[in-house]
């Protein structure tokens, strides 16, 4: 069972949660592809099993820059992934009020769209509550890569 790992970030902290996830998933037995930084070609080259997204929200409610042209292309291209297991991590900070892991949100709304099917509801990570988040995600990321590891 492969799984395909990919992060979008700003400052670096989501790419630090989800190279904890790959190592997680590959514990838990998943065949692991990290793909960095995210292309929709090399998502669709991989033809992953399943695939785990950890993303930050900047501006208002955004996608981070270097993550919003994959975004835009998967929107646009609209390869489906039918039934393929998927994750998504969300880091945000909920001092921004109504947009708190709006980028998260925006990542799983299109992936829902694609029909890949959500295996566990997604994790919010707050940047106000707590400044260790690849630690907070653990349980998570553990019964993620169970559920989907079958
Ligand atoms: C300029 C700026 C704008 C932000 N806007 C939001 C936002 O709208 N919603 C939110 O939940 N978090 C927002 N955040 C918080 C970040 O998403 C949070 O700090 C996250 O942990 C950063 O992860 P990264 O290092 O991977 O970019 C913002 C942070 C900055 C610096």
């Amino acid at each position: 069972m492969q799984v395909a790992v990919l992060s979008g970030s700003v400052f670096g902290t989501a790419d630090m949660v989800a190279d904890e996830a790959a190592s997680v998933c590959a514990k838990a037995g998943l065949d692991v592809i990290r793909i960095k930084p995210a292309t929709v070609d090399a998502l669709l080259a991989a033809k992953p099993d399943s695939l785990l997204v950890c993303t930050s929200t900047t501006g208002m409610g955004e996608l981070p820059d270097s993550f919003m042209p994959f975004y835009l292309e998967l929107q646009s291209r609209f390869p489906l992934l039918t039934l393929v297991p998927f994750g998504v991590i969300a880091l945000g900070d909920s001092a921004y009020g109504d947009t708190f892991c709006q980028g998260g949100e925006l990542m799983r709304e299109l992936l829902l769209e694609l029909q890949a099917v959500e295996a566990l509801p997604m994790l919010r990570l707050d940047a106000s509550e707590s400044v260790t988040p690849e630690s907070d995600a653990q349980p998570w990321l553990e019964q993620w890569a169970s559920l989907v590891a079958g």
